[in-house]
């Protein structure tokens, strides 16, 4: 199995472009259920669960066709509305082509997703929300068999918590169902937002956009015409390579990037003494004179986000005085810890905090990814560690971070890629 290699101790210099959102990119491969059309969409990024995405609809009937990190795909020929247990336990996400294939269909078997390193996983809201809008919703040997047969209704739904592929998958029902939907405590995650435009943009009336509430008109399972959809940036990829920069305490530009879409992770980096320089669509992270501990209380967007938990846990250990960082949203998501704890960090733990002591010298070991996150926090441990840190089960960086490694050798860190 392939792992990563990486020589600590070096600075880093220069720039790098930012990949397209796998999280934005994910919903809307799953709404081109939708559409009667061929979609082209730009800006993809080459990962590992685009492809399974893709896998899946082919699986289910869509014809596409991938050009480097442009897709045209067409899935109005759908036949097919089960979503096969093979594919979805490798990838949560598949759970996001429950929503089109119910509204389109009035009937769809979707296997049960699981839980993952980073907890349970629940689809209950999911399901709530869809009885709500007239379905009738069974499990049964591990799949969710969801039937409408007269379609889905526009109704109320409110959310008991906020949830980003909950909040995915009744927008896209609701946007072919019949009547008006209002969703009540619905995320907005920039990449729910570029669902809800790419839907307006296509034919759909939604209003609140942004907002902690839509107000959605159903065409009553009428198929939407497309438009080109450009994939939005991926903040969290952008975060991770600030955190790069950051814990290196080097000057590295980031480009192609949405800076608004990271307005609590530079915030939070300020504090502990980094300056930026910020344009368009670039942004520039500057040493600081003084790297400050900091605390952290995860929350939904536009709060401190989950998915950079782990990349900050990794920087508060080189920064001066003791960081508190409470994981709000996953019941496991400090997988990491145990592995950095291995490399010399000071990390306690209790429940869902944690406490990490700064200027903590870290040293090369083997290391062993368990989630896609927390590979990230690992590679930016060993970018500080003295010696050599190989990072193993790397194929959960591959699921959603483009050419990792490729990035940081631009960047001038020592790290390659081995295949064993
Ligand atoms: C999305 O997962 C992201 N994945 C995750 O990114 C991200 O960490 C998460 O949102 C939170 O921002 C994609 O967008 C593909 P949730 P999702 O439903 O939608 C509970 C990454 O690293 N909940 O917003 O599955 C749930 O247990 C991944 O790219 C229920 O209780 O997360 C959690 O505590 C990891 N019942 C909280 O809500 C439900 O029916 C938030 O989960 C649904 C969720």
């Amino acid at each position: 199995m392939d792992f990563l290699e990486i020589k600590g101790g070096k600075k880093l210099d220069g720039e790098i472009d930012i990949s397209g959102a796998k999280n934005a990119a994910l919903p809307l491969l799953a709404c081109t259920i939708l559409f009667e059309n061929e979609l082209n969409i730009t800006n993809l990024p080459k990962v590992a669960d685009i492809l399974t995405f893709l896998k899946l609809l082919e699986n289910l009937g869509s014809k596409y066709e991938l050009k480097d990190t442009t897709l045209k795909i067409n899935s109005s020929h759908i036949t097919k509305t089960v979503a096969k247990y093979d594919i979805v336990r490798k990838m949560r996400a598949s759970i996001l082509t429950l929503g089109p294939l119910l509204a389109r269909f009035g009937y769809c078997e979707v296997s049960l997703p699981g839980g993952c390193a980073i907890g349970q996983r629940p689809i209950d809201l999911h399901l709530k929300a869809l009885e709500m809008m007239g379905a009738t919703i069974e499990i049964k040997q591990g799949y969710v068999i969801a039937t409408a047969k007269d379609g889905l209704k526009g109704t109320t739904v409110i959310f008991d918590k906020i949830t980003v592929t909950g909040s995915e998958n009744i927008i896209m029902a609701a946007a072919l169902a019949k009547g008006s939907t209002k969703i009540i405590n619905v995320a907005k995650e920039p990449e729910v937002v570029q669902l809800c435009e790419v839907l307006r943009e296509c034919g759909v009336e939604i209003d609140g956009i942004g907002s902690n509430e839509l107000h959605i008109k159903g065409t009553n399972q009428k198929l939407l015409n497309s438009k080109d959809i450009k994939v939005i940036p991926d903040r969290i990829e952008a975060g991770t390579y600030l955190c790069a920069g950051a814990i290196t305490n080097s000057k590295i530009t980031l480009n192609r990037v949405n800076h608004v879409h990271l307005v609590s992770v530079i915030l939070k980096l300020q504090e502990m003494g980094f300056d930026f320089d910020i344009s368009e669509d670039s942004i520039t992270i500057k040493p600081a004179s003084k790297m400050v501990h900091t605390n952290i209380a995860t929350t939904e967007y536009p709060g401190f986000p989950t998915d950079m938990q782990a990349q900050f846990m990794a920087l508060c250990t080189q920064v001066q005085g003791t960081s508190v960082i409470e994981e709000r949203l996953f019941e496991n998501r400090f997988m990491h810890v145990s592995e950095l704890q291995r490399m010399g960090a000071d990390i306690k733990l209790n429940k869902n905090i944690a406490t990490v002591k700064g200027e903590c010298i870290l040293n090369g070991a083997d290391v062993m990814a368990t989630d896609l996150r927390a590979s990230s926090a690992l590679v930016l441990a060993a970018l500080v560690a003295n010696g050599t840190t190989n990072v193993h089960r790397i194929y959960h960086l591959d699921r959603g971070y483009e050419n990792l490694e490729g990035k940081l050798q631009k960047l001038g860190a020592d790290i390659k890629r081995v295949s064993s």
